[in-house]
Parts: structure tokens; sequence; C-alpha cells
């Protein structure tokens, strides 16, 4: 049973506030959760709970959230059954009583929610991913590496905000860390001869200033070749346009660019894109707010290309049911604190599966050390993992403990690779 709950703040990778979460079970079992923060979020997220007083941390302190947690949270959930992780997330979304989590914060219920579950594994003395995936949790993700950073989080023209890689080709996880590793370097390399600044945005991939994704793809492309690896066959290009960025009174506006394109236009664009380079998987190809769009570009490519939604559905299992239903995608972006318990995550990554969707578990732009995600994804044996590129502890930390988890599962691991990405 849960004995006591506490909360303390902590500042995340961009150097902001977040939530830690502690949570200590009567055998004296530690579950201790760090809450992630996204930078280009979806308006139907679960409400991080900021307490905007400009005079402290630029307005995004987190006292209000951490207060909860001390208070009204822990008061609430001493002396539940901490195996019972549907029962405890039941009574935060009971305690909290509003759509979005917006009284007590998504941060600081999900910080609970996580530390539960890493305490209630602790205690049986599991390691996180066979406590929430069963016996049968075996299968390594295939990672997607953002080696090129633009959009939101990065300070470069790219209007495009990820360019990533993934190992398709390869049979293990730590190969496949090693290949990125690799072209991550050649790239360093060659946008250094080319005069590129080689800074790094939010999550760790380069940030040079590039205008559109043919240079970005080009330059990526040229970086797997010239590591000694096919394009498409070893690595497979992935991009996250994050499209509702920059999606303004119905039309695409690529600033960086210096062009406008219609729903229309943006989505042969896409389609031109994913049929010139070896493009295995676009997320939020449309706007969240263009799903006459969304339903266009998955009649047009859905056969062929992987199309995650991630804005659009916010990680709920409503919208993902709606999503299903109107054809619009054909994989989800699972992000952990979206929606704001482990429960609810859950229920959409099932939901997914039942349809034969494929699922990515994701980090976010603002990320700790904490790790949960890696073995979220092992867990749900979804096979797709998002957390960053090969630099930067933050994006890092997620790698190294799937490197782990693989060396522990021994001979009973299997690596994803390409195989998930069309499931159905
Ligand atoms: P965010 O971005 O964490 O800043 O929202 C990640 C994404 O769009 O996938
Ligand atoms: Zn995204």
């Amino acid at each position: 049973a849960i004995r006591g709950v506490a909360a303390r703040r902590i500042i995340d990778s961009r150097g902001n506030p977040t939530v830690e979460a502690d949570v200590v079970l009567a055998d004296g079992s530690l579950g201790r959760a760090a809450v992630p923060s996204g930078a280009s979020t979806g308006a139907r997220e679960a409400v991080e709970l900021r307490d905007g007083d400009p005079a402290r941390w630029h307005g995004k302190g987190v006292d209000r959230a951490v207060a909860h947690v001390g208070g009204e949270i822990a008061a609430a959930v001493r002396g539940r059954d901490a195996l019972d992780q549907a029962g405890l997330d039941a009574a935060l979304i009971a305690l909290d009583g509003t759509p979005a989590k917006s009284r007590l914060g998504a941060n600081a219920v999900l910080g609970v929610s996580l530390a539960t579950a890493k305490a209630a594994a602790v205690s049986l003395r599991q390691p996180l991913y066979r406590y929430l995936g069963g016996e049968g949790a075996h299968l390594l993700p295939l990672p997607m590496m953002n080696i090129v950073n633009g959009g939101a989080h990065a300070d470069n023209p790219l209007d495009f905000q990820e360019f990533m890689i993934a190992p398709v080709g390869t049979e293990t996880f730590a190969e496949a860390v090693r290949m990125g590793s690799e072209v991550f370097h050649t790239l360093r390399r060659d946008l250094l001869a080319a005069g590129h600044s080689t800074g790094v945005g939010d999550e760790g991939g380069f940030a040079p200033s590039l205008r559109t994704a043919e240079e970005a793809l080009d330059f990526v492309t040229a970086a797997i070749e010239r590591t000694g690896y096919r394009p498409g066959a070893d690595i497979g290009l992935v991009m996250d346009p994050a499209s509702s960025e920059f999606f303004r009174d119905g039309v695409y506006e690529y600033a960086g660019e210096g062009v406008r394109r219609t729903s229309a236009e943006h989505a042969a664009h896409l389609a031109k894109l994913i049929d010139a380079y070896p493009v295995v998987s676009v997320e939020d190809p449309m706007a969240e707010d263009d799903w006459e769009g969304w339903r266009e570009l998955t009649a047009r490519v859905g056969d062929r290309c992987q199309l995650t939604g991630d804005d659009v559905f916010c990680t709920d299992e409503a919208l993902v049911r709606e999503g299903i239903r109107s054809g619009v995608g054909n994989s989800v972006l699972v992000k952990v604190n979206q929606v704001g318990t482990l429960t609810e995550a859950l229920a959409t990554v099932a939901t997914a599966h039942e349809a034969g969707w494929t699922v990515v578990v994701s980090h976010r732009s603002g990320e700790t050390e904490d790790t949960t995600i890696a073995d979220l994804a092992v867990a749900t044996g979804c096979g797709q993992i998002k957390t960053g590129s090969l630099s930067r502890s933050d994006r890092t930390a997620k790698y190294n403990q799937l490197i782990r988890i693989e060396e522990e599962l021994g001979d009973a691991a299997r690596y994803a690779g390409g195989s998930v990405l069309r499931r159905a």
C-alpha cells in the first residue's frame, strides 16, 4: 500500500521547472518519476499547470502542481494498493474532476501515476517493462532518431520540426544505436564542411540554417550513404513537420521557405517527398484542425507510409477512435503527459492496436533523465520509440536504458527493426 507521496520542483532539459514525484510504499519501495513538457503542443492535451507569475521562472513555475501532489493527492491516495494502477488512476481522475486535469494539473497527476507504477515494480522486484508488460514483453523498439531539428525546437528557418533516421535493417537495438551514432557524426562533419553551424536544438539534433525539407533530407541521406549504409534498406527516413504549428487560417505558411500552400498543395508536397526519399513514416503531416486534409493524405499515401497522429489525437482514446473511424492516419504517437495517467495512455495503445494501427511511444521536447518511456515502449510491445538525437543525456538516457533492457532480456530479446511499420 502507498505510505507516502511527495513532490519537488526540478528543472527539465530546457532549464524550465517541472514536477518530480516520489511514491513510497509500506514496504519501503520508492518510485520516482519526472514529468516532461512539450513546446509544440496539441490543443487538446491535458493541462500542464503553470503558476503564471511573470516574476518567477518567466511564468513557468510549477509550485501549485507540486503543492497539489504533496497535499490533496497525497491525502487521497495514501493507503491505496499500488498494484492497482487502474484504480489509482481512476481515483486521481475523479479527484481532479475536470475533463483535462486542469484543476490539479496533468503534471501533478502524471507524476504520481508513473511514480506509483515504478514503486510497485520495485516492490515486486521486477523491471518496469516486465511489471507493465508481463513475461512476454521482449520487443525492443525501432528508434526514430531526430538528427535535424527545426520548427519550434530550433532558431533556424526550417519549417519542418524534425528529420529522423530509423535503423530498419539490423538485428539488435544496440546495433541500431551504433548506426545512428555513426550517421550523426558523419552528418556533423558534412554540415561543418558545408559551412553550417553544428549547434543542436531542443532534442539534440543539429539545427543548421537550412530552409527547405529537401535540403535537410539531402544532407541526411548523404550522411547515411557516406557512413556506408543504404538509405531505405538499412536506415529509413522519418519526418515530423508538426504541421499544426504553421497552419493559419486554413493555409500552411512556410515562413522559412517563404511560400504558402493550401491543404491540397501541402499534401502534394509531402507526397512528393515521400516518393522522392526513403521516407517510412511521417508524423503530423497535416494540422490538428485539418481532418479533411488528413483524410485525403491518408487515402493517397497511407498504403505506403506510416502516418502518425500526434497533435491531432493528443494520446486521447476517444480522438483515436474517431481517427480510426474516419481514416485519419494509420498510427498514433503516445505521450504520457498529453493524457496525464498511465492507464489512459495504455488504453489508447490498446485501441490503436485493436484497429491494426501502429503505436510510437514518444518523449517531449522538454525532457529529464527519467527513462520511463523506454520501459513503456517494451512493455506495450509497440515496437517504435521516438526519443530524440544521439546526443544530450535527456535523449540518450532512454537509448541507454533500452540497451540495458536488451542485455537483460538476452536471448529472449527481439529487435523490431522495420517489421513494425506495417502492423496491419
Ligand atoms: P513537443 O514536440 O514535445 O515540443 O510537443 C514533439 C513533437 O511534436 O512530436
Ligand atoms: Zn510531433
